[in-house]
């Protein structure tokens, strides 16, 4: 597999990289139940993460996937950068490119930051997550996860639920479970159901049609509330009532043995209770667990001047 500067997105990833990023996160995962867990392939290397929207999941996830490959982790700190004075994306990018790091892993708030931090610096840039548009690596974990799981996932059932239309993690998750062969439905207020879905995905407006189309797999979505310049439900009880999953709604799940995912972070009473937290299929700590080593694998892949 050649290895290629940056990772941008699922749409532009052969599903021969696919697999390979997926088949080579399963021995990264292994080595997290050695008690070395750290391996020298990234010996010598930087990576700097450069977060321009807060992060608890992605950032620390890409930090110890780093130093267990063994490559030295920088964190640029915006708040604290001369980006408050008003420095702009590319003069961030042009100080760091002088600084000869390795991979940025960047995050901003406005589609196609990343793909133009990538024309302009010679480190692999990898997309944490951008605006509404891609959040490639949290797709490839999602895959990954649902692959232990059914082993093989073509003909699986995944219904996305929530706020589709603000969520990069629905597109490309959407995509990637596609590309594996999973069948996909959304279930979401009118509101926040986004214009234009393909047309092999199923929608949904209630939990009942929702159901009875039968999914293996229910993927709940945070409210992204940031990104709502008005309100798009009227309360949060509404919304809970309504799209959230509900003690009663979890029963549902446990009595048809349904999986449940969650990419984080969860709005307890809104989009999930606490019994829908501790539910017995829940794959949401698999996820973070998996973050790790499917982000090793792609650190991995990418290896810039291999
Ligand atoms: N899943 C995810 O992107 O979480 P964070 O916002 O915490 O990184």
């Amino acid at each position: 597999m050649n290895p290629r500067k940056d990772l941008l997105d699922i749409q532009s990833l052969t599903d021969e990289e696919i697999t390979f990023v997926l088949e080579n996160a399963v021995p990264f995962k292994d080595l997290f139940r050695r008690s070395v867990k750290k391996v020298p392939t990234l010996k010598g290397r930087t990576m700097l993460t450069l977060f321009y929207e807060p992060s608890t999941r992605t950032r620390s996830s890409f930090e110890v996937a780093a130093s267990r490959l063994s490559a030295d982790v920088t964190h640029f700190d915006v708040e604290s950068s001369s980006v408050v004075k008003g420095e702009s994306v590319l003069d961030t990018v042009e100080t760091l490119e002088a600084m000869r790091v390795d991979y940025i892993v960047v995050r901003h708030k406005q589609a196609g930051i990343p793909n133009l931090i990538a024309k302009n610096t010679a480190a692999s840039v990898i997309n944490a997550g951008d605006g509404w548009h891609a959040h490639p690596t949290q797709a490839l974990l999602d895959g990954f996860t649902l692959r232990e799981v059914f082993k093989d996932t073509r003909g699986a059932r995944c219904l996305i639920v929530g706020d589709i239309q603000h969520s990069r993690v629905a597109r490309s998750t959407s995509l990637l479970l596609r590309r594996l062969g999973m069948n996909m439905a959304y279930l979401a207020p009118g509101s926040l159901m986004p214009r234009e879905v393909p047309q092999e995905v199923a929608q949904f407006g209630n939990w009942t049609d929702a159901l009875e189309w039968k999914p293996d797999v229910v993927y709940l979505l945070r409210v992204q509330s940031e990104r709502l310049e008005e309100p798009f439900f009227p309360s949060a009880a509404e919304y809970h009532k309504n799209y959230g999953l509900t003690d009663a709604r979890v029963q549902i799940l446990r009595e048809r043995g349904i999986y449940l995912m969650h990419p984080g972070p969860v709005n307890r009473g809104v989009e999930i209770t606490d019994k829908g937290m501790d539910y017995e299929r829940s794959l949401i700590n698999a996820q973070v667990e998996n973050g790790i080593a499917v982000r090793m694998s792609v650190l991995y892949w990418l290896r810039p001047g291999a």
